[in-house]
This record gives C-alpha cells, structure tokens and sequence, in this order.
C-alpha cells in the first residue's frame, strides 16, 4: 500500500512502489517528534532533501549512514553529505531523474538555504514524484510563487500536494489555498505549522479555510499514515 506518514514539521516518510523515501529529516532536535518517532528504527531505501536547514536535514547524516540510502538534493546539498561518506545525487533545477520507486523532478522554491555549519547550501528545491497514477509534490519551504503555475503542466495534475502552511518562513495557509488553485489539486497535506512560536497556527480555522474553498486540507497528526 502506498502511503505517507507524517514524521513532525516537515518531514514525511513516502512509501512508494515497495521503496522507502524519507523527506527532510528533523526529528531528533524537534521536540514534538523526538518522543514519538525511533529514529534508530526509520527504514529508509532514499532521503530526499529539499534545502540545506537544519529543520530539514538533522538527522539525514545518520539514516543515511545507517541505511546505505543515498541523499537526493541540489548539487550543494548532494556534495556536502558526499564529503561526510554518504552517497548522494546532486541534481538541480528543471532535472529528473528515475530512481527506481518513480521520476524526480526537482522544481523551484522561493527560499534561503545553507548548510549547518553556515556553508552554502544551494538554491533551495521542491519536488514532483511521479510513479504510476501518484504525482506527489513536496513544495519545501517555499513562498507562494508563480512558478507553481508550471506545476500540472508536467505529467497530469498533482493526486496529493505537501505545501508549507505556518507561515512565517514560508508561505502560509491561506497563500496555500491559493497555491492549491495554481498546481490544480485539491488534497493538501500541511506541514511546517506548530513546530515553532512564529509557526503556530489555529487548525480548525484552517481546515475550515479551505473549506470554505471547496478543498481538503490534512494537518496530520506526528505518526498519522496518509494512504495514497
Ligand atoms: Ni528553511
Ligand atoms: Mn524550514
């Protein structure tokens, strides 16, 4: 059964076409999923990385280490994990790629990044996985912008959009109903929301915001499964 458990923040763990695909790690230091989720015990075949923060990348030198999973990232991203003996993919903006479970396309974001030690961490990313009927889209930490626009121009619509909701560093939930007009889908799973002060958001007003949209929005409870 494909599926996508939610992790805390921004980290997600998909299981697609009997593969593994972890999604910006940040559990360790985050105190809402330290308690929740065995890092020790996360099984991952692949770590997709969306940008170099450490909200996003915490703990991906160790499930790489430990699972032989290669890191997917920008080229800076790719090359910083490589120099610390994990194996990496150092793509970059309007590239794909098969690996096996479905094609990543790395698409843009309107963001920062650098590494945990301050080095530059590359342009930051969203992707778009494609495998079977699923066209996934990991937004990343990005603003509303109109390059989402191009988004169902590649293979069909999304089936399931992970779009930033908190605000703040991102766009927040309300941009993100407009968001989820721009990429064509209805079914928005929130994330980046109530990890942080500045990031706190009510959910019942979210959900009802889209709502009153016509559209569903998840915000998943840390451990909650999303089948697909
Ligand atoms: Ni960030
Ligand atoms: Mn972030």
């Amino acid at each position: 059964m494909n599926s996508l458990r939610y992790l805390g923040h921004s980290c997600f763990l998909l299981h697609l076409a009997g593969k593994n695909i972890l999604v910006d790690p940040f559990i360790r230091p985050n105190p809402k999923a330290s308690g929740i989720i065995d890092v020790e015990a996360l099984e991952a075949d692949f770590i997709l990385l969306t940008h170099g923060h450490n909200d996003h990348v915490a703990d991906a030198h160790e499930i790489s280490r430990k699972n032989g999973a290669p890191i997917i990232s920008n080229y800076e991203v790719a090359t910083w994990f490589e120099e610390k003996d994990c194996q990496a993919y150092g793509m970059n903006h309007g590239g794909r790629r098969d690996f096996g479970f479905g094609e990543v396309r790395m698409v843009n974001a309107i963001h920062s990044s650098n590494m945990p030690d301050g080095s530059y961490g590359g342009n930051p990313a969203g992707y778009l996985i494609h495998s079977g009927e699923h066209v996934i889209y990991f937004a990343g930490d990005t603003a509303l912008t109109m390059d989402m626009k191009l988004i169902p121009a590649y293979y069909h619509r999304p089936t399931l959009a992970v779009l930033p909701v908190g605000g703040y560093f991102t766009m927040d939930y309300e941009d993100a109903a407009i968001a989820s007009d721009m990429i064509e889908c209805n079914k928005i799973v929130g994330c980046h929301f109530n990890t942080f002060p500045p990031i706190t958001i009510n959910c019942n007003e979210a959900i009802k915001y889209f709502e009153s949209k016509g559209k569903e929005l998840i915000l998943p409870e840390i451990n909650q499964i999303i089948n697909l």
